[in-house]
């Protein structure tokens, strides 16, 4: 794998890769040390031109896991606020020959776009509407720790499906690990003919008992030109999951940040069957295996991402650095 663009390249057997590459890292994490040598010598960038905790913070502590010199880079602050275009920005942090650009932007097919103008492997962190490949990865890693398997399990992904790169992201991928995936929200927040993905789609929580998990998506306030809600009041109403509406051996995701109190209750988010925190500590683990997966994990890079890739692609993952 060169880039990680669109979890629609991963095939599932790449995803079972990736996920057992993160359970050896998770190995790594109970260790007193938990950095590996994997990427000593090359160099990582994030490169944020919207606001970010957790996938920021989680592939910078990834690639610093690996021991890879990082370059974390936000739009906000930089010669972005100059005028500097996507493209020469690329152009100017390709200067450092970085192994990997980790970028997340507002429009869909940016990261896309970055893989034609540099070299290095390319993650997409998460581009507009479109999709946020590592997060799918980090939420069916989840998933697998607590049922096993996802075959022929039933998960709901509720609200604000329009504006969501994870639920994109997610539904491609739940369903190509088996599962079984109902899509719910008031009609205006559920994209038109996404059916043809291989889902079910319903605007009320009527049949959520059926459900293995339930994944809340963020009401996504600041991409919402229209107003798509007669008001968060009137949502919260009809498709808020709270204690009520989960049972008690269903799980409960969400990608976070949670707006507490709109798309999930906030004895929900504290309850024993969120995984919340457990998909963010799974966000470490994960983006490791992401970057070792590209940067060290397949047959011999190609020179462009440079000299030191050959002799990194037979890492010793199981000695401290
Ligand atoms: N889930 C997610 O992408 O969170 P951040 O926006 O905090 O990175």
């Amino acid at each position: 794998m060169k880039n990680l663009l669109s979890i629609e390249e991963v095939d599932r057997g790449a995803i079972e890769a990736i996920l057992d590459r993160a359970e050896s890292f998770a190995e790594v994490g109970r260790r007193d040390i938990k950095k590996v040598p994997t990427l000593r010598g090359r160099t990582v960038v994030t490169l944020f031109y919207e606001s970010s905790t957790r996938t920021s913070s989680s592939f910078e502590l990834a690639a610093k896991r690996l021991s890879a010199d990082l370059v974390s880079v936000k739009a906000a602050g930089s010669s972005v606020d100059k005028g500097e275009s996507l493209k020469d920005t690329v152009a100017t942090l390709s200067a450092y020959d970085p192994a990997a650009i980790v970028i997340r932007h507002p429009y869909a097919g940016a990261a896309q776009m970055v893989a034609a103008w540099t070299p290095a492997a390319v993650v997409n962190a998460g581009d507009g509407k479109h999709e946020h490949p590592s997060q799918a990865l980090l939420d069916v890693y989840t998933l697998r720790r607590r049922l096993g398997s996802l075959e022929g399990r039933k998960i709901w992904i509720v609200g604000d499906v329009l504006h969501s790169r994870v639920a994109r992201s997610n539904l491609i991928a739940f369903r190509r690990m088996g599962a079984e995936v109902t899509l719910c929200g008031p009609p205006t927040l559920i994209p038109r003919g996404i059916e043809e993905l291989g889902c079910r789609v319903t605007h009320s929580l009527d049949g959520l008992e059926e459900a293995d998990v339930v994944y809340a998506l963020r009401m996504q306030l600041e991409r919402m030109n229209d107003k798509l809600v007669p008001s968060l009041r009137e949502y919260a109403a009809n498709f808020q999951i709270d204690t009520r509406r989960l049972g008690p051996r269903q799980l409960l995701m969400h990608p976070g940040p949670v707006n507490r109190g709109v798309e999930i209750s906030g004895e929900a988010i504290d309850s024993p069957q969120s995984l919340i925190g457990e998909q963010v500590a799974a966000g470490l683990v994960v983006r490791m295996a992401i970057l070792y997966e590209l940067l060290a994990g397949g047959p011999e890079r190609p020179s462009a991402i440079g000299e030191g890739a050959a002799q990194s692609s037979a890492p010793v993952i199981g000695q401290p650095a």
